[in-house]
């Protein structure tokens, strides 16, 4: 089972385009995992707790979980628009999540792993934690990235990390996938070797938060929004859960086979992902070959620039979606960028790539595998006589193409496998303009080797659309139809050999699938 999750998104503002990216990553390496012919499980949903949503929510005069049900819509609506499709929705004001939590809680308090203390020191609103001196800036100052900063003395409840980094050290060394890529572990150990490690605070007095869980043997506190969603991942995977509560089976998706993968921005690697969560986990029970492995991507910046609320540069998806349409920004996100590392968000580009590589490439090659079959050939293909050199070298791409695209896919390097789709596509037009079926056609005796020329090119068509699939899910209908090979969408890549197209094969009716975006600024 290949059982994939991402972070949860605060509910406190609208989704962007870093939320649209990553659930788009997650969603194309599900389906692509389907295509492999596995079992496959993603699991997405939202960040509700926390003073900044309880804050937000007291600014706009609402309650809470009026403000994260309305906010919770915008980001399901979207993904929906998106064609993302989840099997399991993690939302933290869930009642089987929070039951989840405090058992949890409960076992590590009988375990010995809590503990309550009196804290004096500097806290960061904003980033909802106490600082230290580590955390100051050259000039000794708490940099504006912790936001108002507070003195405050208040008793807490922590977590024994400490008691777990010296485990996760030795753990992370010795594991080589334990965080993806491997250029992030390494900053991981870094921070670990920097900061060996304190207690967690895991608590809020209800005096300053009361929009959280409340710890279940301590009524005065609620559940530190950290601590409270990270245990999302095993919650909603239906850790300990109460039979009836219709929550996945966990030894199935959790501890059968693969270790989950968790697909996380860089950002949230430390502390929260690479050294609380893992200790949490370790403090839970978790053996090393149960714990998660940690796919962590770049971000998507503007003009170099972080994107921000109070830089004005927050990038809506779904201004992008109505203006170039779902396939055109999907195609880009999973295009333009390296998984791990950042990138240049680029409207500009977004138009260019999907002008070149999909309605110009793309369409070209569908336009001469169907049009012209239809037109010269009545709309039959046949596979033809003996091969010539050019149609081997075809073939011989197609394979190379489809060896470069699941080596890539499974580097979880989306960017990598379209580009070796597009450069198939580039060869065959490349065969195209060689072959010139157009000429080809003007005299009856080539016509066996017109029909040869034109099921390549169809065959082509019929596998890249396959491979294009989990990208562009709703494409492949398109092209299936007009290939009248309606099989082609519950194909699995195993089933990819050369011979897709039946001899005599009639096709449909051609369409453009990639409409070319027509700008009036200069592309
Ligand atoms: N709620 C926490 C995660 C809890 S996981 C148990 C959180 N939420 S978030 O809404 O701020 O971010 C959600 C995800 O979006 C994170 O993985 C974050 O890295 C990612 N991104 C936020 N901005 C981004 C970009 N500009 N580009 C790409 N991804 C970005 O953190």
């Amino acid at each position: 089972m290949f059982f994939l999750t991402t972070a949860i998104d605060y509910t406190n503002g609208s989704p962007h385009i870093g939320h649209a990216y990553e659930k788009i990553l997650a969603d194309v390496l599900t389906r692509y995992r389907r295509l492999r012919g596995d079992e496959a499980y993603f699991l997405t949903g939202v960040d509700q707790h926390g003073q900044k949503v309880q804050q937000t929510a007291e600014k706009e005069g609402v309650d809470p979980a009026t403000f994260v049900a309305e906010i919770t819509e915008r980001f399901t609506r979207l993904w929906e628009t998106l064609g993302i499709e989840y099997d399991g929705w993690a939302a933290t004001t869930d009642e089987r999540h929070k039951s989840s939590v405090q058992t949890i809680l409960s076992s590590l308090k009988a375990a010995n792993q809590l503990y309550k203390k009196s804290h004096s020191g500097h806290y960061s609103v904003r980033q909802e934690q106490f600082l230290s001196d580590r955390d100051r800036n050259e000039s000794g100052e708490f940099g504006p990235e912790w936001g108002e900063v507070v003195v405050i003395e208040e008793e807490n409840w922590y977590f024994k990390l400490s008691e777990h980094t010296d485990w996760l050290k030795s753990y992370l060394e010795q594991t080589d996938d334990a965080v993806i890529p491997a250029f992030r572990k390494t900053e991981l150990l870094n921070a670990l070797e920097r900061n060996p490690g304190t207690d967690l605070c895991i608590s809020r007095p209800k005096a300053r938060l009361h929009w959280g869980i409340e710890l279940p043997f301590d009524s005065d506190f609620v559940t530190y929004v950290w601590f409270d969603a990270l245990i999302n991942y095993v919650s909603f995977a239906g850790y300990q859960a109460a039979p009836g509560s219709e929550l996945p089976d966990f030894q199935k998706l959790w501890t059968a086979n693969e270790r989950p993968i968790h697909l996380i921005g860089k950002d949230i690697l430390v502390p929260a992902h690479g050294i609380y969560w893992l200790c949490m986990l370790h403090a839970m029970g978790f053996a090393d070959h149960e714990m998660p492995r940690l796919l962590v991507h770049g971000w998507w910046n503007i003009r170099g620039e972080k994107m921000s609320k109070s830089l004005g540069n927050i990038v809506d998806p779904k201004q992008l979606a109505e203006n170039f349409g779902v396939n055109a920004l999907r195609y880009y996100l999973m295009r333009d960028i390296v998984t791990g590392k950042d990138a240049d968000f680029d409207p500009s580009r977004l138009v260019m790539l999907y002008n070149t590589e999909l309605a110009n490439e793309l369409g070209n090659l569908c336009n001469r595998a169907l049009n012209m079959t239809q037109r010269f050939t009545a709309g039959v293909l046949h596979r033809g006589g003996i091969p010539t050199e050019d149609d081997l070298a075809l073939q011989k791409s197609l394979i190379e193409t489809t060896g470069d695209y699941c080596r890539a896919m499974d580097d979880f390097n989306v960017a990598a496998a379209l580009e070796a789709i597009s450069r198939h596509v580039v060869h065959c037009n490349g065969y195209a303009e060689r072959m010139k079926p157009w000429e080809l056609n003007k005299n009856p005796e080539n016509h066996a080797r017109l029909a040869s020329v034109l099921y390549h090119l169809a065959e082509s068509v019929a596998h890249c659309a396959v491979l294009l699939a989990p990208v562009l899910p709703t494409a492949i209908e398109g092209l299936a139809t007009q290939l009248n090979l309606p099989q082609l969408a519950s194909l699995h890549l195993g089933d990819l050999r050369w011979g897709l197209i039946p001899d005599s094969h009639e096709i449909g009716k051609p369409a453009p699938v990639f409409p070319r975006i027509v700008t009036t600024e200069k592309e």
